[in-house]
């Protein structure tokens, strides 16, 4: 190979090694926006810290908090975004200092147009000074959205990239959010223009289903995207997500239990802790990024039991890195199947329908061609598996097995 070429390759191998770095498996953290909307406050983040690594949050993965819109107070006279000196009196740079006492990283949020979703100032021609105050600051994650922004791919691919390449001359290691909401196809440019995750659809209500059933993806903007809706948007981009990559389904809802804001809008009255549980397992099913929303300075013992479930946790963050794929659909069964690093198999269950039922299949028509020794996540009992499977599950219920070969 010519000299130039084997540098194009060490130059490749680099880019992608520090993409790696950046988000070796998905971010886990506390994101604001369901629960505080853009009346987020320094005193709220600092209370979120002290709650995070008190309750064990921190310590079971969850160790960084994303700062939603609604902080911004404008620009200085030299064009420097500040934040809203009534919200956040003491400045970012205290609060970053603060949250990283607290063994947290702190996340923060722009949009590539003039203004964001929520109406604030946003980052559209201050790329490389907004970059370069946020790593003055310590942000260690930034979510750019999409809002006030032109339709075209082009224009997207652009200033997404410009956002990366001012990130990455910050001076600070800064994890991508890009959240363009999958209008867009980002799983197809997002890592080659500098993202660790993409956003893939609709914002999430609090909500199994939309009640009206979407002709396209688009729809969910307009009918509300339920946990359900952006299941079926995930399990067909499977092979997009990887370490340094990963699709992002959106928040958690679990805990909202129907609460007012934006989880509440579009019909997003609250879910069960059946549904609750389901959307935790298949997130970690399927690699994503684990952003909690609820109040997490007063969670009830369901939603502790949900969010600290540690073999669900080390399936999402397996350092293999793969998305489960959706093997087996047939009525209201789902069954989705992950790969680990140590040769181990997840595997959730999913039943779809409004009544619960009985599940029995070969285990070969789910892609399992041995027998196994099978620990459920939530009950933690073990049991053998094979040839076949008989088992009842709950309508809107989702279990999850880590399988061992025998
Ligand atoms: C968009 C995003 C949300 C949230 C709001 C803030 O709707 O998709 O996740 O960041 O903007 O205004």
């Amino acid at each position: 190979m010519k000299k130039t070429g084997i540098f194009f390759v060490l130059l490749l191998a680099a880019g992608l090694l520090q993409a790696q770095e950046k988000a070796p498996t998905p971010p886990m953290g506390y994101m604001t926006w369901n629960f505080y909307a853009d009346k987020i406050t320094e005193h709220d983040i600092r209370d979120i810290a002290d709650a995070m690594s008190a309750n064990g949050l921190l310590q079971a993965g969850f160790n960084y908090i994303f700062i939603d819109d609604g902080w911004q107070g404008g620009r200085d006279n030299k064009n420097n975004m500040i934040p809203d000196p009534k919200k956040f009196p003491s400045g970012m740079k205290a609060l970053c200092d603060y949250v990283h006492s607290k063994g947290l990283k702190l996340g923060i949020y722009s949009d590539a147009a003039q203004l964001t979703c929520a109406g604030y100032t946003a980052s559209l021609g201050f790329e490389d000074q907004d970059a370069k105050t946020f790593a003055a600051w310590g942000i260690d994650y930034l979510k750019y959205d999409y809002c006030d922004a032109p339709d075209d791919w082009q224009t997207a691919i652009q200033r997404y990239s410009k956002m990366a390449n001012a990130l990455a001359h910050s001076g600070r290691d800064i994890v991508f959010g890009i959240c363009e909401w999958g209008n867009r196809s980002p799983w197809l440019w997002a890592k080659k223009s500098g993202g660790q995750l993409w956003r893939i659809s609709a914002d999430i209500r609090d909500k199994w289903q939309s009640k009206v059933a979407p002709k396209e993806p688009n729809d969910l903007h307009r009918t509300g995207a339920g946990i359900l809706d952006v299941l079926d948007i995930n399990t067909k981009l499977s092979t997009y997500a990887a370490p340094g990559g990963w699709n992002d389904p959106d928040m958690l809802v679990v805990g909202l239990y129907g609460r007012k804001g934006p989880s509440g809008d579009l019909g997003g009255t609250g879910c069960t802790d059946i549904e609750y549980q389901s959307q935790m397992s298949l997130w970690c099913l399927l690699a994503s990024p684990l952003m909690i929303s609820c109040d997490v300075t007063n969670m009830n013992e369901a939603t502790k039991k949900i969010l600290y479930n540690k073999d669900l946790i080390d399936i999402d963050q397996d350092p293999l890195g793969v998305q489960g794929e959706s093997k087996f659909r047939k009525d209201n069964w789902q069954v989705v199947v992950k790969p680990l690093a140590n040769g181990d198999v997840a595997v959730g269950i999913l039943n779809r329908g409004d009544q619960p039922g009985t599940f029995s299949v070969a285990l070969a028509d789910m892609g399992l061609p041995f027998a196994y020794q099978a620990k459920d996540v939530w009950s933690k009992q073990t049991s053998s598996w094979n040839k076949a499977l008989t088992l009842k599950i709950d309508a809107h219920e989702t279990k999850v097995y880590r399988l061992h070969k025998k």
